[in-house]
């Protein structure tokens, strides 16, 4: 028999990580309905009530079901209210992994999804944990606030690295970020 795969609870001083529930379905749409998260985020456009209970109910545990991809809910130690959500997926490249967050706007600036990221990435990088050896971040240029929460991760942009991602159906330059196991930005 198959283990079932699970998401991993994490802990920080301020935070508890685990997966998303039927119970975040309103915290999920208020922050993904929000105009930032619209604007750097490519999901669905409008996002609906059903497009947040797929969210929780199908694309989480597919990501789980398939090992493609995890999603953690980022919570308040306490109250465990819904303050963003933290994706890790694996790349195709062997050992090498992709972030993507967003915060509810009543969570931003606060350190929160920095203390998450942190969290996250140490997890991603553990060979007990995900394993993974590199971690790349996408910022499209403008999103600076983006940007400054995977530095403050240590992330590193020097390479001057780009790709290109879909944002709401334009093509949009990005620059890649880089995290790996035995140094800061490597
Ligand atoms: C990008 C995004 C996730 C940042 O999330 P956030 O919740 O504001 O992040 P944090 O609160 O951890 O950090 C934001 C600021 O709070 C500050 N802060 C306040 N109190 C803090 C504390 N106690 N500890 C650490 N930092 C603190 C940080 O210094 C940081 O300042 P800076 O932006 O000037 O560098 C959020 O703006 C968002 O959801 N944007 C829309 C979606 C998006 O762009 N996602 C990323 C796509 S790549």
């Amino acid at each position: 028999m198959t283990a079932p795969v699970l998401t991993m609870r994490l802990a920080t001083p301020r935070l508890v990580l685990d997966a998303p529930t039927d119970d975040d379905v309103p915290d999920v749409l208020a922050a993904c309905q929000d105009p930032a998260t619209q604007r750097w985020v490519p999901l669905p456009s409008p996002y609906t009530r059903e497009s947040a209970e797929f969210f929780v109910r199908s694309y989480c545990p597919h990501g789980l079901a398939s090992r493609q991809y995890t999603v953690w809910a980022v919570r308040a130690r306490g109250d465990g209210r819904l303050l963003g959500a933290l994706e890790v997926r694996r790349d195709e490249h062997p050992g090498s992994a992709s972030l993507g967050c967003w915060s509810g706007p009543w969570a931003r600036g606060q350190g929160y999804m920095r203390e998450a990221l942190g969290a996250v990435a140490r997890y991603a990088l553990d060979p007990d944990g995900l394993g993974f050896e590199r971690l790349n971040w996408e910022y499209v240029p403008g999103n600076e606030a983006s940007r400054r929460l995977a530095e403050a991760a240590g992330f590193g942009f020097g390479d001057g690295i780009r790709t290109v991602v879909s944002l709401h159906g334009e093509l949009r330059e990005a620059r890649v970020g880089r995290l790996s196991r035995d140094g800061v930005g490597r």
